[in-house]
């Protein structure tokens, strides 16, 4: 096992595995992004190509790529091995592997959607039906490369076709159950049959490409649902997953934008077209979590809904969304009342000009609000305030301004009256605005993390440390690690230069002193030697003062506790150690 995670480690590195989800930029020797495990607005997430690790320095989550995986994929480590294996091109021999690992019970879902996948892809292009249903595709404007490329297939109008394949081959009635590719009739009966019949299967991908659920569209006129959507199931989490994303994911992050459509067909056509950079909500609400995830690829977002009402609601509500998560949701304009699948179809690239051409939603909704409403009347402004105040509510100042000016102007109305309703308007109380604003602030590091960060971080500093603090101004767990550094830099003395982590305390722990380092570094990269000589002074002046607070603390308690034993003398020693400390805490302030 320990030779598989080393190999993958010396294949991929926590720069390419976090920037997969994360957008970095480059700041100083290390990255910085979103924290993809909380909301802020500012990054605190590092990543550090020396110390190939990650950290998020406001919700303390992050570490190796494994580490990394596991938190953001809500995997355990074995399946976080598996995905980085695949990535890093890494082979389990099979039996080792099955042999050494668990076989866990994710394994054989994805087992079982890969075979269906094959299934039906065999079937589009080899069976007469299947011929049919590929000339329905072709009329729709998808051509087979495309067809290949999400791997769509057809389940032909039988009831026994894909399930007595899919268990010849391993895979057990009860995942084909959970995952909805069968149905039986009664709850313990035993006449099992297919569910997916007669429809065009879409295959839907998790982030890493792999087959974790299917849509199937109706090619019947007289059959519903029109689309046939998989339950969840332990593979499929359907407020997290965004159809298209696997093959979208390079596109958006290169030209730092994504499209957002409503179904399939606007995902696979308007790709086909090479708008690349495209997903599809696939018919369910988007989810805040669906908005994470395009936040990490993205923060410039171009829905793309149908063009009804529904579609327009839909685009409403997203708007907000979006807007809590500190993105301008844009709107595109123009496809002539037909959704993306049919526009592109009939028009091509053209498609491309419209997002290019997107326009923030809010201009547009105040533009159609306009349009619709006679202002001139008071219940006409009635109608636009009522559903403009709350998106006005919730800008940002210069946002706010510019709309205000914009529809002061339009509607003849004094901006100061404006912002009067803006300001009486109230963000209800349990608006999720308002918890995104409390976990913006920074976890405070303590005092003993920041100077043993800078000690480790720095070696050189390490003699003012050793010449100024005992191990005794420590509390565990920083005395431990205090004294291996002291024991380390005694031994070495003139000939100190770096650290090794080859002790066993200190191996042990080294994973959370790295990020000790990486937090020094990040907070004093910038600083000059003299600079950084006198912060130490000012840190050790610190830890003193809490040592000194905290031993006054305990010699209070102590004290009490001795008067309680009615023992005078002991009472009366501890009286004058803690008196020693007043005096102490005196001269050194
Ligand atoms: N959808 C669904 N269940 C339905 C209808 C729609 O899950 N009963 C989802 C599908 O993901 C679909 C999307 O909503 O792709 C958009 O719906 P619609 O516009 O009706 O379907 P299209 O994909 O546009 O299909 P087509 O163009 O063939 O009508
Ligand atoms: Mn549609």
């Amino acid at each position: 096992m320990a030779e598989i995670v080393d190999e993958i480690k010396s294949r991929l590195s926590i720069e390419d595995v976090v920037s997969q989800y994360v957008q970095l930029k480059k700041m100083g020797h290390n990255l910085k992004g979103l924290c993809p495990f909380h909301s802020e607005k500012t990054p605190s997430f590092v990543v550090s190509p020396e110390k190939q690790i990650c950290h998020c320095f406001g919700c303390n989550k992050g570490g190796d790529i494994f580490q990394f995986v596991q938190e953001l994929e809500g995997v355990g480590f074995v399946d976080a091995l598996r995905i980085l294996a695949d990535r890093a091109g890494v082979k389990f021999e099979e039996e080792k592997a099955s042999k050494k690992i668990p076989k866990s019970e994710k394994d054989e879902y994805y087992k079982a959607h890969e075979l269906a996948c094959d299934f039906f892809c065999d079937q589009l292009f080899n069976t007469e039906d299947g011929k049919k249903v590929l000339d329905y595709l072709h009329r729709r404007g998808v051509n087979d490369e495309t067809i290949k490329t999400f791997k769509i297939g057809f389940a032909p109008d039988l009831y026994d076709a894909l399930y007595p394949d899919l268990l010849k081959k391993g895979i057990s009635r009860t995942v084909l159950l959970k995952a909805g590719l069968v149905s039986s009739k009664t709850v313990t009966s035993d006449q099992i049959y297919d569910k997916y019949r007669a429809r065009l299967i879409f295959p839907i991908f998790d982030a890493f490409g792999k087959v974790c659920g299917f849509g199937g569209r109706t090619l019947k006129q007289e059959q519903s649902p029109k689309y046939l959507n998989s339950p969840e199931n332990p593979i499929y989490n359907k407020s997290k997953i965004l159809y298209g994303l696997s093959h979208a994911k390079d596109s958006i992050k290169e030209l730092d934008k994504v499209v957002v459509v409503e179904g399939y067909f606007d995902v696979v056509l308007p790709y086909q077209a090479g708008i690349k950079n495209i997903v599809a909500t696939s018919g369910t609400a988007l989810t805040e979590h669906q908005i994470k995830i395009l936040k990490r690829l993205t923060e410039k977002v171009v829905s793309c809904f149908d063009t009804d009402s529904a579609g327009f609601e839909a685009t409403k509500r997203a708007y907000f969304l979006f807007q809590e998560q500190g993105i301008m949701l844009k709107t595109l304009e123009g496809l002539d009342k037909k959704d993306p699948a049919d526009f592109v179809r009939d028009h091509g690239v053209e498609f491309k000009v419209l997002v290019d051409r997107a326009e923030d939603f809010l201009t547009f909704f105040v533009k159609k609000l306009l349009e619709k409403n006679d202002f001139g009347s008071p219940s006409g402004r009635k109608t636009i305030f009522d559903e403009l105040l709350p998106c006005l509510a919730r800008l940002s100042p210069v946002l706010k301004d510019f709309h205000i000016k914009a529809l002061s102007s339009k509607l003849n109305i004094e901006a100061k009256y404006l912002h009067d309703e803006i300001a009486n308007f109230k963000l209800p109380v349990n608006h999720p605005a308002k918890a995104i604003l409390a976990s913006e602030d920074k976890q405070k590091m303590s005092v003993e993390i920041v100077i043993l960060g800078v000690a480790l971080e720095y070696p050189a500093l390490f003699k003012i440390l050793a010449k100024n603090l005992a191990e005794l101004d420590f509390e565990d767990p920083f005395k431990k690690v205090y004294k291996d550094l002291m024991d380390q830099y005694n031994s070495a003395r003139e000939n100190f230069t770096t650290w090794k982590f080859d002790g066993e305390f200190l191996l042990e722990e080294s994973e959370k002193l790295k990020v000790w380092q990486l937090y020094a570094e990040e907070q004093y990269s910038e600083f000059s030697e003299v600079n950084l000589e006198l912060e130490m002074y000012k840190l050790i002046d610190k830890v003193k003062k809490d040592g000194v607070a905290r031993k006054g603390k305990q010699l209070i308690q102590m004290i009490q506790e001795a008067e309680k034993n009615s023992d005078r003398q002991r009472q009366n020693e501890l009286i004058i150690e803690l008196n020693e400390l007043k005096r102490q805490k005196l001269l050194n302030p």
